[in-house]
């Protein structure tokens, strides 16, 4: 049963509504005075600046690579400290049972947050883990096809490839076209190579190379009609995106706490829906399971840093005062300010569509002649600006990632840094 909106703000309403912005051990253990309390309920520049606040990264340094790694908001760092240091300071068998209650907590909280059920959530290492769980796992054999994405991350991509070799299934891979064609396209690509022995079907919500968004609730139906099973590789999409797995029914979600929800790093999470607990194995058997549905089979993985996991709810706690339709937002209109600035730059090559129906938070791009790596560089050291570089033929470039963290000034700052090294050189 999915969890309804007013569920969610119940389970995210932690004792007043800016309990966690409001927490002075912030300003302790972190530096940076937290003087200003958010205007919760906020949408102008000085909530934006509120919440960035919540933040360790220093003031004049924007960086724009949240489809890499987010940085961890202030609470995320407090409750990761807190409970690091209760486990050193009290190793006892009781305090370590209560960490085991918290990370059921952090299932719910999981569970709340895509608005499934607890029982259908794995608390993984990350989104690589949960691809391969979900490959290892299943029955597959010569003679079965599983449908890919080319442009999926390798932990969705070679894992299938490699695996194949061993298990004897062939993979049929669907290309990335560019600029995104629409996603008609792609429900029509992936249509005409579902045969009688697919398997399955993967592709990645919103790709990580140029931010291509897919039609993931559309491709999921697609899958159900034919009795395929479909894996969402939603490593870019949980934490920005106000996702709603209940409504995209996949049969397998996948996502990390530390990409777009700002949690510690190392936690992720592997959504599995009931209707496929039987039909997929769990890699590891160790001890410490989870305590509801598929975790209890699924999450034995022996010993385990439970701050790391109560950090990850904290993180979703922060997203949801927040409010995760305006980070949603707040991420998209700096996308769109950014494509718009580069778009003014007629040297500039955009990888990534300038549709806002296609795309979300990651843009791709290649400026002129430059060199990228000698540009993201220049970028860094003199600009203060944090971009990827996109190495290779294949839409090569830097890659920028804005979060609801960033600030328009920080697009500004890029889109004129990349025109003056256009005209001076670097
Ligand atoms: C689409 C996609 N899937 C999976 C991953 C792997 O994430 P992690 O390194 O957190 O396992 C990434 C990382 O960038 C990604 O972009």
């Amino acid at each position: 049963m999915a969890v309804s909106r007013r569920d969610f703000a119940r389970l995210f309403a932690v004792g007043g509504s800016a309990a966690l912005f409001a927490d002075p051990a912030w300003a302790r253990d972190y530096g940076q005075a937290n003087s200003a309390t958010p205007a919760i309920g906020g949408t102008g520049e000085a909530f934006w600046k509120s919440v960035r606040a919540q933040f360790v990264m220093p003031p004049d340094l924007g960086v724009l690579n949240a489809a890499n790694l987010c940085p961890a908001s202030r609470p995320v760092l407090e409750a990761l400290k807190r409970e690091t240091d209760s486990v050193d300071k009290d190793p006892s068998a009781q305090n370590r049972s209560r960490l085991t209650g918290e990370k059921e907590n952090t299932r719910k909280a999981l569970a709340a947050f895509l608005r499934v059920t607890p029982e259908e959530i794995v608390i993984t290492r990350n989104t690589s883990e949960a691809n391969n769980m979900v490959s290892s796992g299943l029955d597959l054999k010569a003679g079965d096809e599983v449908i890919v994405f080319a442009d999926n991350h390798p932990s969705n991509l070679t894992a299938w490839h490699e695996k194949a070799k061993r298990f004897g299934y062939t993979v049929i891979s669907i290309p990335q076209k560019n600029p995104h064609p629409g996603m008609e396209y792609y429900l029509d690509a992936y249509q005409k190579a579902i045969t009688p022995r697919t398997k399955l079907l993967s592709f990645t919500h919103l790709s990580s190379s140029v931010g291509d968004l897919f039609p993931a609730k559309e491709l999921c139906a697609l899958a159900r009609r034919h009795s395929v099973l479909s894996l969402v590789d939603g490593a870019q999409s949980f934490g920005l995106l106000d996702v709603n797995v209940a409504d995209m029914s996949p049969d397998f979600y996948t996502g990390s706490a530390h990409k777009w929800p700002c949690g510690a790093r190392e936690c992720g999470v592997l959504y599995i829906n009931t209707r496929v607990h039987k039909q997929v194995w769990p890699s590891i058997y160790s001890a410490y399971p989870g305590a509801v549905g598929i975790s209890r089979t699924f999450e034995s993985f022996g010993q385990r840093d439970e701050a790391t996991m109560i950090a990850f709810r904290t993180a979703l706690e922060f997203q949801a005062q927040v409010g995760r339709d305006k980070i949603e937002q707040r991420s998209r209109a700096l996308t769109q300010q950014l494509i718009a600035g580069l778009s003014k730059l007629p040297e500039v090559k955009i990888w990534t569509s300038p549709n806002p129906s296609l795309n979300a938070a990651v843009v791709s791009f290649q400026a002129g002649s430059l060199n990228s790596q000698r540009l993201g560089q220049a970028l860094y050291e003199k600009d203060k600006i944090g971009t990827a570089g996109r190495g290779g033929g294949d839409r090569g470039g830097l890659r920028a990632s804005p979060h609801f963290y960033n600030t328009p000034e920080e697009i500004d700052r890029l889109v004129g840094a990349v025109g003056k090294y256009l005209k001076s050189g670097i």
